[in-house]
Parts: structure tokens; C-alpha cells; sequence
């Protein structure tokens, strides 16, 4: 029957940009990481990431497709099915052409999107189950997913990370959106959009997609793997969720929820999934550290990200107020290390391209914050005995604070005026075993 409501969505649909069921968050999942688990640890995670108001996990899986990737596929889909009917969550794939062991072979794709695909668990754009990548940027690559997607009744909606290649680097025809993997500050610099704007330039007039990527740092010591380099976190997870207000992508996948040796996941730690072998440990980094904290700032970031794309949708509101705080506990002078400031040619990252900084140049010895609130607060962030620093008249909504260490040692104390009090972990001014350790604690105070 067609009522006026349906007639003006009708002609609303043909006037809207393809693809109409846009502006989603999804985090991006190592399958890799999460050998071992069953299907309770998947429901878990999903109704974690569900409860933040996360929308699905892209599930990044590398070759070889037989034993863990597709076992953990399975759990993965089958938690999804025994989900209450309450919890909406989706799942879909990034073939990762750079992991495991290279490439993926066509009948693997085929067969792997034949069976899931069409599952009503798989995140679907336009009626096309949607599929990623890690890289594969190679004219042959290029020239599978034309086949692949021929291959597929239907087609797919192909959104891949093709980031070495650049914006302008394919032709748009070829895809239905790009995902950049550009999403981390490059030395001192603070995060930017310059590479998000450029892909969007390209992508919008062909009304393609473009999913941004949001990650709150990056910092990686396993020799093992070439890879001993930090990038800029401090501020990251609050300024990135702000330029996502004004690229406005179709999509954002937040990068991680499991990468335990890039220090980026925000999920819970799963022990298994940390790399612990002689020359690639990061067991010292990461335990201890967890970054769940950072999921509490998530449901006021996509409500205010899904209002702004789309102004029918809730405006953002603040259910209790909280401070989510996170720092550093040494200066970055301190401790031994290897480790490089950018990923910079070095006698362990023997791929590395960028100008090298010292780590001290990149990362800022502070405490950072993100205050929600429900109304005005003063918020207090203290070192040990030293004297609060007192951020006045916070407005209703979200505010970012930080402080500087000055040079003082101690349990960090953070309040907020409407009654929240929180204390973490002391700054110390040489780290353990004087090591270095430039991985964050983070934590919530307050209702969170
Ligand atoms: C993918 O397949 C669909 C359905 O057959 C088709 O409409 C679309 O043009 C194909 N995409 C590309 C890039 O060839
Ligand atoms: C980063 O941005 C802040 C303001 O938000 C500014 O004070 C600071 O100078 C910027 N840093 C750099 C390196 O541009
Ligand atoms: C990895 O590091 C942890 C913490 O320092 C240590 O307990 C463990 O023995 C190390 N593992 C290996 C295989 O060296
Ligand atoms: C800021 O907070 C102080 C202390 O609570 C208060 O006296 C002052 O009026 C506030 N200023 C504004 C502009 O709200």
C-alpha cells in the first residue's frame, strides 16, 4: 500500500547518496588473536562491544583460511546467533593480504562469502554483504575481487584498505568505498585529516564510501617482527572522535579491539593473544594495562557522530558523569629502549620510512582526560602530594583536559566536583628494571 510516509520515502531514497544504511562503527578484530577461544569468550566480547554501542567487530583474517581462521569464523557467527534478540551486533570480513601467509586464494573468498554472506549476522549495504581488506594493492589482487565479486550471486559491497596505493591510486569503478589506514599523528605533529579529506575528495563525486579510521595510539616493541616504533597517543582518542564530526564518513572502524602488540586494542586482554616468545614479548607492555576504559567515552562519541551525519538520530547525552583518564607512568626520557618516535628506518625496523624523532619529541609527559558531564563541573587531576590542577566550569557534555607531570612522582588523583574520585596508578620517574614502557593506563572514575 502507499501511504504518504512511504511515497516521501521513496522519493527521499532516490535523492539520498548510495549507501543508504551508512554512518556505523565497527572494530576491527584479529582472528589471529583469538585462537582459543570458544564461543562463550565471542558472546562475551560482543555484548562487551555491544553495550558501548559498537555495531559490529570487521574480522580480519589471514591465510591459511583451514584450522584456526575458520574454526574461530564459526564461533564467531555461531555467538552471534545466540545472542538475545535485544542485542543488534554484525559481523564482516577484512581479508588481510599482507598476514599470515600472503594472499588469498580466489576460492577461499568465494566460498567464505558463499557461506557467510547471506547469513543475517553479516553486515549487508544495499542488500551486498560488505567486505574489507588489509592491503593486497597488486594489479592481480585488483584484478581477483572483479572475479570475486562475479563470482558472488548479488556482488559484494567492497570497501578495501588499498592505503600504500593512496587516494586517486585506483579507479573508484572498482570499488564501493576505501578504508585508510592513515590514522595516526606522524612525529609531533598533532592527528590530522589532511589524508581523510583527500579520500573523501575522491571517493564523494563517485558516491563511493569512506570509512575512517580511529585509533587511540600506537606502540610496538617486537624486534621479532622489525617493529620497535610509537606514534603519538596522548591526545588521539579525543581528537580523532572530534574529526570524525567533521569528515563525517559513511563508516568508522576503530582500530583495535585486539591488537595487543600495537598497543591499540581496546577490548579486554586475552593472554593467549599476546605475542610472549623470546624475541617478540610484549607480556611486559600490556599486562596490567588495560584499555577498557576507553570504550566508556564510546557511546557519547557515536551518538554525537551519528547525530551530526544524521540529525533524526539522538543527540548525544550524558547519563552520569565521568572522567576517563590515561597517561604514561614515566617520563619519556626514562628507561631504556629501542624504540623509535614514527616508524623510522632503525637496526629493528628495517622497513621503516618516516623521519625519525626521539621518542621525547613525539609523546608528551602528561595526564589526559575526557570529562563527560551533565551539567557544569570543575574537574581536579593531582600527582602524588603535589597541588591539584583545577579545570573550572566544564561544560554539559564532553571536555578534554590534560595536565603536564612538572616533574612530580606519585599516585594520580582525579575528582570531579559532582562527586566522582579516582585514583590510578603512580608516575614514577624511572620505569621497571629501567625499561621503558610506553604503553597508557587507563581509567574510569565516576559513573562509569
Ligand atoms: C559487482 O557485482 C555486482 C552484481 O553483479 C555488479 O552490479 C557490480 O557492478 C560489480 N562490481 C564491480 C566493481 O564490478
Ligand atoms: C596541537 O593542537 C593544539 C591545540 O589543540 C596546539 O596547542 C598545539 O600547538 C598543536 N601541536 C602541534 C605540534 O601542532
Ligand atoms: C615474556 O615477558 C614476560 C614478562 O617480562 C616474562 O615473564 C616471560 O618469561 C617472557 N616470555 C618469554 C618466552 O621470554
Ligand atoms: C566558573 O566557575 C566558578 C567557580 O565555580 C564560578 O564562580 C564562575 O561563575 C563560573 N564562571 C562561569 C562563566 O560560569
Amino acid at each position: 500500500m502507499l501511504t504518504a510516509a512511504t511515497l516521501v520515502a521513496s522519493i527521499l531514497a532516490l535523492h539520498l547518496p548510495s549507501p543508504v544504511i551508512a554512518q556505523s562503527v565497527f572494530a576491527h578484530v584479529f582472528i589471529g588473536n583469538t585462537a582459543g577461544y570458544g564461543v562463550a569468550q565471542w558472546t562475551s566480547d560482543i555484548k562487551l562491544a555491544a553495550k558501548y554501542h559498537i555495531d559490529g567487530f570487521v574480522l580480519n583474517i589471514a591465510t591459511p583460511y583451514d584450522g584456526t581462521t575458520s574454526t574461530q569464523l564459526s564461533l564467531a557467527f555461531q555467538a552471534i546467533d545466540a545472542l538475545p534478540a535485544s542485542v543488534s551486533f554484525k559481523l564482516l570480513l577484512s581479508f588481510d593480504y599482507l598476514g599470515g601467509a600472503g594472499a588469498w586464494v580466489d576460492a577461499d573468498v568465494i566460498k567464505i562469502m558463499k557461506t557467510y554472506g547471506p547469513n543475517g549476522a553479516y553486515f549487508h549495504v544495499d542488500g551486498k554483504p560488505m567486505v574489507s581488506t588489509f592491503e593486497g594493492p597488486s594489479n592481480s589482487n585488483i584484478q581477483d575481487w572483479l572475479y570475486i565479486n562475479g563470482s558472488i550471486p548479488g556482488g559484494i559491497y567492497f570497501v578495501p584498505d588499498w592505503t600504500s596505493l593512496g587516494s586517486e591510486g585506483f579507479s573508484t569503478d572498482l570499488v564501493d568505498g576505501a578504508f585508510s589506514w592513515d590514522m595516526w599523528p606522524d612525529g609531533p605533529e598533532n592527528v590530522s585529516t589532511v589524508a581523510d579529506s583527500a579520500w573523501v575528495d575522491w571517493l564523494s563525486p563517485a558516491r563511493k564510501s569512506y570509512m575512517m579510521g580511529v585509533s587511540p595510539m600506537f606502540y610496538t616493541d617486537l624486534p621479532a617482527y622489525n617493529k620497535a616504533w610509537v606514534w603519538r597517543g596522548d591526545d588521539t582518542w579525543w581528537r580523532r572522535w572530534q574529526q570524525v564530526l567533521e569528515v563525517l564518513p559513511e563508516f568508522v572502524e576503530i582500530v583495535t579491539w585486539n591488537d595487543f602488540g600495537e598497543s591499540h586494542y581496546v577490548g579486554p586482554i586475552y593472554h593467549p593473544g599476546v605475542p610472549n616468545t623470546p624475541t617478540a614479548n610484549a607480556t611486559a607492555y600490556v599486562d596490567g594495562y588495560s584499555h577498557q576504559a576507553w570504550l566508556r567515552t564510546l557511546p557519547y562519541q557515536i551518538a554525537a557522530y551519528k547525530h551530526a551525519y544524521n540529525p533524526t538520530n539522538p543527540a548525544p547525552k550524558v547519563a552520569k558523569d565521568k572522567i576517563v583518564y590515561w597517561y604514561r607512568n614515566a617520563p619519556a626520557t626514562a628507561g631504556n629502549t629501542k624504540v623509535t618516535g614514527n616508524n623510522c628506518k632503525s637496526d629493528i625496523n628495517l622497513f621503516g620510512y618516516q623521519t625519525c624523532f626521539a621518542v621525547s619529541d613525539v609523546l608528551q609527559d602528561s595526564i589526559f582526560a575526557i570529562v563527560l558531564a551533565t551539567k557544569s563541573v570543575t574537574a581536579t587531576i593531582s600527582i602524588g602530594s603535589g597541588e591539584p590542577t583545577v579545570f573550572l566550569n566544564l561544560t554539559a557534555g564532553i571536555n578534554f583536559i590534560s595536565r603536564p607531570f612538572s616533574g612530580e612522582t606519585g599516585k594520580v588523583k582525579v575528582s570531579l566536583s559532582s562527586g566522582a574520585h579516582g585514583e590510578g596508578p603512580a608516575i614514577v620517574s624511572e620505569p621497571v628494571r629501567g625499561v621503558a614502557n610506553f604503553n597508557a593506563y587507563v581509567q574510569c572514575a565516576g559513573g562509569c
